[in-house]
């Protein structure tokens, strides 16, 4: 008897790997570094804003979220109507994928670069073509425009870019997108921005406002600690931010994710100044690796980028990490992300750099 079957793309949809608890070892305090969280745990104020939110989940959330795109339009300065809210960018990459892409079409993305945009691709039915990043781990921008043909719908561009951790600059992408035909959307994933302190960095802000083809997503999980309760935004040109809402799932993000994001918004200084430290720790981890002898690349998110040339090496250096109690995240064989963590698991990590066989 035949059975209900997904179309042939959504089956051959590879699963999303998330980044796993660290293992435990008694005696021994272990560190999650494998999924780009926050180390810290929420401000005050924001835990007990979402706590008094979550007193009135009997009722559905405001479908409109105003006070929350309220405080994005005042903290950004641009029109409510130019962001799109959802349950954080991950499902904005899917809503984006989704309204601008079909079967015949194309999507244009770094490789290695975030995990989702394959599965979004495969999720619209639509054909994933992956550009190389270069040896140092950058996106090869001239090789992404050269991939662009009249398929092409959109273009991700991820920057600060996980897993490698570079970042383009803003002279590098207006030279692309001076490239990129104005019907096709070239979506800026800005998922780290508030980390990145580099000369000639991306401003995603000016960047759409002076397009009409750029997206920039952003999202509370990262710089903002709240990847619990799963808030990201858009900031896009009015048409198109009207779109991703059009397809938002109804009342997708909830009551308390709504409260916390006012709150954290209201608190954004104190919260930047975490930023900082979180900053501070990245560039004691990356000068210790590098003074261990390993060729890293600029760290411009809140992670480090080991690279291997096999998959068993990735495998090694994971199982060393643990063994120090670091779960850390292999993407074999390109190498292993860790995520910067508290400082006594960073120093762990400077530790493994100096004792790990280079190869
Ligand atoms: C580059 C990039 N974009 C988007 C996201 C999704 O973030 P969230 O869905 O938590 O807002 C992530 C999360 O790891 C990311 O690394």
């Amino acid at each position: 008897m035949s059975t209900p079957q997904p179309r042939p793309s959504v089956a051959a949809m590879p699963a999303y790997v998330a980044g796993k608890p660290p293992v435990e070892r008694p005696g021994l305090v272990t560190y999650k570094l494998s999924s780009n969280e926050n180390p810290y745990p929420p401000l005050d104020g924001v835990v007990e804003i979402a706590a008094e939110a979550a007193g009135r989940v009997n009722r559905y959330p405001d479908a409109g979220s105003t006070e929350l795109y309220d405080a994005l339009a005042k903290a950004y300065g641009v029109p409510a109507e130019e962001l799109a809210l959802s349950t954080g960018a991950v499902a904005l990459i899917f809503q984006l994928v989704s309204a601008y892409c079909g079967p015949e079409d194309e999507v244009v993305f770094a490789w290695r670069s975030f995990e989702a945009y394959p599965i979004a691709v495969l999720a619209a039915g639509a054909t994933a073509v992956k550009v190389p990043v270069t040896d140092g781990g950058e996106h090869d921008l001239d090789a992404m425009a050269a991939a662009i043909t009249e398929r092409t719908k959109v273009v991700f561009v991820c920057t600060p870019n996980n897993p490698t951790g570079t970042s383009v600059t803003q002279t590098e992408l207006d030279a692309f997108l001076a490239k990129v035909p104005e019907h096709v959307l070239v979506v800026v994933d800005e998922a780290y921005a508030e980390f990145v302190r580099m000369d000639d960095a991306v401003d995603g802000v000016a960047t759409y406002r002076s397009r009409a083809n750029v997206v920039v997503l952003r999202t509370f999980s990262k710089a903002y600690g709240l990847a619990g309760f799963r808030v990201g935004y858009a900031f896009a040109p009015a048409p198109i931010a009207a779109t991703l809402r059009a397809m938002a799932l109804p009342f997708g993000v909830n009551v308390v994710a709504q409260a916390a994001g006012v709150a954290s918004l209201e608190r954004q200084t104190e919260l930047l100044a975490r930023v900082d430290d979180l900053v501070a720790e990245r560039t004691r981890v990356v000068e210790g690796v590098r003074a261990a002898g390993w060729d890293i690349p600029g760290a411009q998110g809140n992670f480090v980028w080991f690279a291997f040339d096999s998959g068993e090496r990735c495998a090694d250096f994971a199982a060393a990490a643990d063994e120090v109690g670091l779960m850390v995240r292999p993407y074999p064989p390109e190498g292993v992300r860790v995520s910067i963590g508290e400082p006594e698991a960073n120093t762990r990590l400077i530790e493994l750099a100096g004792s790990f066989p280079k190869g």
